[in-house]
């Protein structure tokens, strides 16, 4: 007589007892089928693994308690069991109440529709579990090769990603251990897939114009000490690049560094905010000269894994639709990983018309954009329209400044700080707001 055969999904990333236990249980029912989900099925509901999908699978595969491993393309287990028709389906206890309870609901449905299958839920282990694991790895930190390649393991593995600015540790710790549960995604919370380090706010939190005046030095301070305590991946604002031969050097600083791309803009002379569009003097680089630039940071980086994004500022300067498709196929010829096209105008509609164009003729090269000015619409709608990768590329400080404003008049007119003090952070919360004050 055949085996029974006994299905246990799992993400497999940080193998803990309590997993040794699920599947030692599960083989005393019959022949164990992992189905080990894959880096988009994990990064659908929470961090990208630790391991990519191979390497968790070499680590699975080797447990003695397991017969086969397959991939589970979603969270939802329909798919395989529907497939598989397994005589068990094994998961700990836990999953009762919380976030999970949706996905066992189906598995339960689904065992009934089949009429073959009987869920098996054996008591979680206490004490330990890869949430917790989870938070010990983030407290120990990230080595600079390993946040390098996460943005490019995220993109493989995720659409949209959002990013959001950050300009000094605070504002990326923030952006680190933010959680939203958006209306109508389903799929419980998600959070920010890295951090956008802008030129606008780098600058302005100096005091000083958004026009390449804060030198690299200054700029990698900032990004160590953002580095220091997070562990999500940066893009880099680097304006126009500045000089092609100085743009070589910018390239290794910010790979040594561990940040995971470069995103340079089309444009020459003395830079203006692109927000400003055509109300100030800017000017566009030529395709020729803008190709060299990129193919010359292509050249001058060590690593596989880091990327320099190419961004188009044809619409800014009202230069049409056509102009801005003809240079991105030129800048990714000329070896860009990836294009931003940018836009000022209220409405989304050029920046779907050019999607939309693009992704007729090239399905692959990663898009980035910049909802600033068209903020109504969503990630998720742009990610359908064929955007990969949304920066929110200055709310932090855009939030800080108007508080901040508030409190310092507040204290001018009330001559005391009573009156401000529910605009402020309580002095206890600060106190323990970051782990190791006391
Ligand atoms: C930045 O954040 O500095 C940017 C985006 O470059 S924008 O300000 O819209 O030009
Ligand atoms: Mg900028």
């Amino acid at each position: 007589m055949n085996s029974p055969i006994v299905y246990v999904a799992m993400s497999g990333d940080l193998i803990h007892p309590g997993h040794i236990n699920i599947l030692k249980i599960a083989s005393s029912y019959g022949k164990v089928i992992v189905g080990l989900l894959t880096d988009s099925a994990i990064a659908s509901y929470k961090r990208l693994p630790y391991m990519n999908y191979d390497q968790r699978k070499a680590v699975i595969e080797t447990i003695k308690y397991v017969d086969e491993v397959i991939p589970q393309n979603t969270l939802s287990y329909e798919e395989n069991i529907r497939k598989i028709k397994p005589d068990f389906v094994v998961h700990g206890d836990d999953w009762k109440h919380g976030p999970q309870e949706k996905t066992r609901q189906n598995v339960i449905a689904t065992l009934k529709e089949l009429g073959k299958g009987e869920l098996i839920e054996p008591p979680y282990t206490e004490g330990i579990s890869s949430t917790q694991l989870n938070i010990n790895a983030r407290a120990i930190g990230i080595s600079t090769n390993a946040r390098l390649s996460l943005l490019r393991r995220l993109i493989e593995a995720k659409k949209p990603l959002r990013i959001l600015e950050a300009h000094n540790a605070i504002s990326a710790l923030i952006a680190q251990n933010a959680y939203g549960e958006p209306n109508g995604i389903g799929n419980g919370k998600i959070e920010f897939d890295g951090i956008w380090s802008s030129s606008l706010t780098d600058s302005t939190s100096r005091g000083k114009p958004d026009i390449e005046a804060i030198d690299l030095t200054a700029r990698l301070t900032t990004i160590n000490e953002i580095f220091e305590v997070t562990t999500k991946p940066l893009i880099y604002d680097a304006d126009t690049g500045g000089k092609l031969e100085h743009f070589i050097f910018t390239v290794k600083s910010l790979e040594r560094t561990g940040v995971s791309a470069v995103i340079i803009e089309d444009k020459i002379g003395l830079k203006k905010n692109s927000l400003f569009g055509n109300e100030v003097i800017q000017n566009q680089d030529s395709i020729e000269d803008f190709c060299l630039k990129i193919a010359a940071g292509k050249k001058a980086q060590v690593t596989s894994d880091f990327m320099i994004i190419a961004r188009i500022e044809s619409l800014i300067l009202e230069k049409g639709i056509p102009d801005a498709l003809k240079r991105a196929k030129a800048y990714i010829e000329a070896g860009a990983d990836g294009i931003m096209i940018h836009s000022r105008q209220k409405s989304p509609d050029e920046i779907f018309d050019f999607l939309n164009q693009f992704r007729n003729y090239d399905t692959s090269t990663p898009v980035v954009v910049v909802p600033t000015s068209f903020n109504e619409v969503s990630a998720k709608e742009l990610a359908n329209a064929g955007a990969n990768i949304i920066i929110y590329a200055n709310h932090m400080l855009r939030a800080a400044y108007p508080a901040m404003k508030e409190v310092a008049e507040g204290i001018l007119k009330f001559d005391r700080s009573k009156e401000i003090e529910d605009k402020c952070m309580d002095i206890k919360e600060i106190l323990h707001l970051i782990p190791g004050t006391k």
